[in-house]
């Protein structure tokens, strides 16, 4: 499956990809490798890591710049973003989320990492209700993949002692 997303089809069908597990085990560094493959076939694509990405959104409504800068990244033809779950949203910010993804929806790719599985995904955004509507757009047209194992990082220490 992940080789058949370098075929880019994904981005064409403006499909979603979502990459869940443990801290790691490779979810950033598929996401960027996507994002390359993605950049060389000259698509547009911005990589955020959620925490900044939602800092922009709230700073862009202080300063009523929020129209332009989400009418900018609804068009991006590729949105990763990394890192999801490490922190948790206030109510105003997942609101800004969800408006993000709902522009975004069937009409643009987004790739996601996260290290909380979807059940849990109600934490991260501080509303069941909000999370559940952004979840049912994503997944709707969406590369879930659930990846499991030890941190490339702790075998690599591993490796590492043992020479
Ligand atoms: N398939 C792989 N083979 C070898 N090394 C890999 C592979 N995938 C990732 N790595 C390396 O393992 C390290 C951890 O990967 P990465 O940063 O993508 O993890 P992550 O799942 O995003 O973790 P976190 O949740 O902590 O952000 C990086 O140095 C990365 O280059
Ligand atoms: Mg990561």
């Amino acid at each position: 499956m992940i080789r058949e997303l370098g075929s880019l089809n994904s981005l064409s069908q403006a499909k979603n990809i979502i990459f869940i597990g443990p801290p790691g085990v490779g979810k950033t560094h598929l996401a960027v490798a996507f994002g390359v493959i993605a950049a060389r076939a000259r698509r547009g694509v911005k990589f955020f890591v959620a925490e900044e990405l939602l800092s922009e959104l709230i700073l862009a409504e202080v300063s009523r710049r929020l129209p332009q800068l989400s009418s900018s990244l609804s068009r991006i033809d590729l949105l990763i973003i990394d890192e999801l779950g490490y922190g948790s949203f206030s109510k105003e910010a997942s609101g800004l989320f969800f408006k993000l993804i709902s522009k975004r929806y069937e009409k643009t790719s987004t790739i996601i990492t996260s290290n909380k599985p979807f059940e849990e995904w109600g934490e991260i955004f501080n509303d069941d209700v909000v999370a559940a509507a952004i979840l049912d757009r994503l997944l709707h047209h969406c590369y879930p993949f659930l990846i499991q194992g030890k941190s490339y990082r702790l075998k690599e220490l591993m490796g590492n002692k043992k020479v």
